[in-house]
């Protein structure tokens, strides 16, 4: 009887869910840890109709440190349920971000006696400066155990890339089709450069190329990201590869933020479709970084990605308990043609709608179920005017987003939106020009502590934290074209 007593309990433990009535700021359908640190997203993988997300997770603290992954799964991308740690540190080694596999013909041999194939994680092995001991960052692999993917076994004859180098991390790794070997793409961060590794048994890799610098450099260029997608609006069968990579420090909003390159990749290079000046930004709000996309997921016409929310420029000090941080809502990621040339475009990933209705609108202002996960969806009847919204709370706090037509750009602002002090880097106004034939809707997803904006049909997102004081209860539009304007919100949850 104790015994069955107790296996609930843990049950009930493994299971706990996130509690938005009691943790005033944690989100209702973004993915955040039930206690404690989080900053990257890593080894996201799909199985058996499950998403996993691993996470850069401290199990002791709501600071950085004691790296280990953290383990959450979802089978709808809303609702997430949290497993006990997946990778633990070691007693020198703290297990930095990477990517996960489904190794379907135990190409490694790490697989479990009797599995055809499994899901493997490919991590940084990050061992700190100390005494007698330099930096060093490596990369290694733990392969799943049971057919679920809750627990993993480190492989014993870790590091399986070491190059004796102080800034060596991120890797992804995937299976590259056309030349029947596995590639690895790693950040070399201080170089802002990446390399190119390939193996057939993910465990010996041989160096094939470098790419960069190119686009922007901050401070470091870390969590690479590699995929092939079609061009919506191509030829017939046109793909291009992108590599997105993320920047520690000088995004254009500023702190940490991502870009990417267009470009094509013959199996051992990867050659950029645009000058090596041109930077493309992923996202021009304050709050996306490190988006990783699924491993072994079914092929579609876009990737599905996520991303840390948050900016290693205030991520220690925003006012969250007992987790801090969170990821973004997953999207899918396509890659169109436009007047510019080649880029992505992005749409959240909502599943059904609790409930959806057009918002009514009087006097400019229309209410908002308060505290609830919102879907909201604005098509000006015509584009290109000033479009000025504000979300407000009973203190008196406000969100203003929207476009401005005299500078063709569009914006977020969260100077006005409640706890902003915590940090003098995080009240900020952040902009994004309108690229040149884009629609001009703009879908917005406003959940307890972030506004994700997914404007000109998706090809400018802006995603923000927000730490209002008090739920945002209405929605207040200004500008001239706020009487021509198609309003629907969206309960989702
Ligand atoms: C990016 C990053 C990664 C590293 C991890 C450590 O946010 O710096 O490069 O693997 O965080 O937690």
């Amino acid at each position: 009887m104790r015994f069955a007593v107790l296996l609930l309990l843990s049950t009930l433990t493994l299971h706990a869910q996130q509690n938005p009535s009691t943790d005033k700021y944690r989100p209702r359908i973004h993915f955040s840890p039930l206690k404690n640190w989080t900053n990257d997203p890593c080894g996201l993988y799909f199985l058996n109709g499950q998403y996993h997300v691993f996470f850069q997770h401290n199990p002791y603290a709501d600071t950085w440190g004691h790296m280990s992954w953290g383990h959450a799964t979802s089978r709808d991308l809303l609702h997430w349920t949290e497993h006990p740690i997946a990778l633990p540190e070691d007693p020198t080694v703290m297990m930095f971000t990477g990517s996960a596999v489904y190794d379907q013909h135990n190409t490694s041999g790490l697989c479990p006696a009797g599995k055809a194939g499994c899901p493997i994680l490919i991590y940084t092995g990050h061992q700190p400066k100390a005494e007698g001991r330099p930096r060093r960052e490596h990369q290694n692999l733990a392969a799943a155990l049971d057919r679920d993917g809750l627990r993993y076994r480190k492989y014993e004859r870790n590091p399986v890339l070491d190059e004796n180098r102080e800034e060596f991390r991120d890797p992804k790794v995937f299976w590259h089709t056309a030349s029947n070997r596995w590639i690895m793409v790693v950040s070399l961060a201080d170089q802002h450069k990446v390399g190119f590794y390939a193996s057939a048994d993910l465990k010996s890799w041989t160096k094939l190329s470098e790419f960069g610098p190119a686009g922007s450099s901050g401070p470091n260029w870390e969590c690479p990201e590699f995929f092939e997608l079609p061009v919506q609006g191509g030829a017939n069968g046109d793909t291009r590869w992108i590599l997105k990579i993320g920047m520690g420090d000088n995004h254009v909003s500023g702190g940490s933020g991502e870009q990417y390159f267009t470009g094509r990749f013959d199996g051992t290079r990867f050659t950029n479709d645009n000058p090596p000046d041109k930077t493309l930004w992923f996202d021009f709000g304050r709050d996306c970084y490190c988006a990783l996309a699924w491993g072994n997921q079914p092929p579609s016409k876009g990737i599905r990605m996520l991303g840390w929310m948050n900016n290693w420029s205030y991520a220690k000090d925003i006012p969250t308990a007992p987790f801090r941080g969170q990821m973004t809502i997953p999207r899918e990621v396509s890659l169109i043609q436009t007047r510019d040339g080649l880029r992505l475009s992005q749409a959240p990933l909502l599943g059904k709608p609790a409930a959806s209705r057009k918002l009514a609108i009087s006097e400019g202002r229309g209410a908002l179920p308060a505290g609830a996960a919102l879907d909201l969806s604005v098509s000006p009847k015509s584009g290109g005017q000033t479009l000025q919204l504000q979300l407000r709370n009973a203190a008196n706090e406000t969100f203003a987003f929207g476009y401005d037509a005299e500078k063709q750009e569009w914006f977020a602002d969260r100077r006005q939106s409640g706890q902003v002090a915590f940090n003098p880097k995080f009240a900020s106004r952040s902009t994004a020009p309108h690229p040149a034939g884009a629609p001009w809707s703009m879908r917005v997803v406003i959940d307890t502590s972030s506004v994700e904006i997914f404007a000109a049909g998706g090809q400018v997102t802006l995603t923000d934290l927000v730490f209002p004081n008090q739920p945002w209860t209405t929605i207040e539009l200004a500008g001239p074209s706020a009487a021509g304007l198609d309003m629907q919100i969206t309960r989702i949850q």
